[in-house]
């Protein structure tokens, strides 16, 4: 029987290379993101996996609820299936701004996305998952080191942990494990692409950890299938840091 994994923020960055490891693993993926992209299903199955794409803005609670019912239908239809082992809360955005420049509007906005849409999907996909499934919330290294003009972003995320030890309390008795993966800088689309495009930045952020270079998306992505796999189906309410060592 096909393992269904749904990944949110599927179409590009950490999402996307998240979605072709575990397709690379033999989960048959949900591949969901606001716009219902369907180039990430097309590369999955190029690669020799199996994919539906579902749409969902993680902000909006009645698009929550109808992606919920369309993964469900798309599983049972593609896979025969009525379960989800493996949820990935990757959706998030970024608020990089000085105390003075930051609005309600951009708190509201951050913790929708990074707070309120991992917990609300979680909740609409529970008593859709199998017994032992795993649920990663993805956060952010910088839960744990401050740095300027972070604040909001890092406590959305900081808040996204606290989610994500309580839940492993309340969802444990089911066996379903709740952990979350703190990516270092990552050179993808996030913060405008710095970290990927902006030599400057990147050797900055490059020179501020152990490893002496910013993250590749398969860095993470492959963490992320680590952590959802048997071998550690013993850790749970964890945060995992996968950073290269940074700012330690
Ligand atoms: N890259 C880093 O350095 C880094 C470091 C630490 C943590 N992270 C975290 O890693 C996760 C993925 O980031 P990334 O680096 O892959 O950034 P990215 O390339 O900017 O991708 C962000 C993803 O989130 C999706 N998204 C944003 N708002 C959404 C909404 N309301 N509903 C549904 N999807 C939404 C985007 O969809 P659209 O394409 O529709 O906008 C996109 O797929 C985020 O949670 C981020 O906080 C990233």
């Amino acid at each position: 029987m096909t393992r269904i994994a749904l990944v949110t923020g599927a179409n590009r960055g950490l999402g996307r290379a998240t979605a072709l490891a575990l397709a690379r693993q033999g989960f048959g993926v949900v591949a969901a993101s606001r716009s219902g992209d369907s180039d990430i299903v097309h590369a999955i199955v190029d690669a020799g996996g199996e994919a539906i794409a579902v749409r969902v803005d993680v902000a909006d609670p009645a698009s929550i609820d109808a992606a919920t019912a369309s993964a469900l239908a798309g599983i049972d239809e593609k896979w025969n299936a009525d379960t989800i082992d493996v949820l990935v809360n990757n959706a998030g955005v970024g608020l990089f701004a000085p105390l003075g420049a930051i609005t309600a509007e951009d708190v509201d906005t951050t913790f929708a996305v990074n707070v309120r849409g991992p917990l609300l999907l979680t909740q609409a996909l529970v008593p859709h998952l199998s017994q032992g499934a795993s649920i990663v919330n993805v956060s952010s290294s910088l839960s744990r080191h401050v740095s300027p003009a972070t604040s909001v972003y890092a406590a959305s995320k900081k808040a996204l942990e606290t989610l994500t030890r309580s839940l492993a309390l309340e969802l444990g008795p089911r066996g379903i494990r709740v952990n979350s993966i703190a990516p270092g800088p990552t050179a993808t689309d996030f913060n405008g692409g710095a970290m990927r495009d902006s030599v400057a930045m990147r050797t900055a952020l490059s020179e501020q950890t152990a490893l002496g270079r910013v993250g590749d998306p398969d860095d993470i992505a492959d963490a992320i299938t680590a952590l959802v796999s048997s071998e550690l189906r013993w850790t749970t309410g964890e945060r995992i840091e996968v950073s290269g060592g940074v700012s330690m």
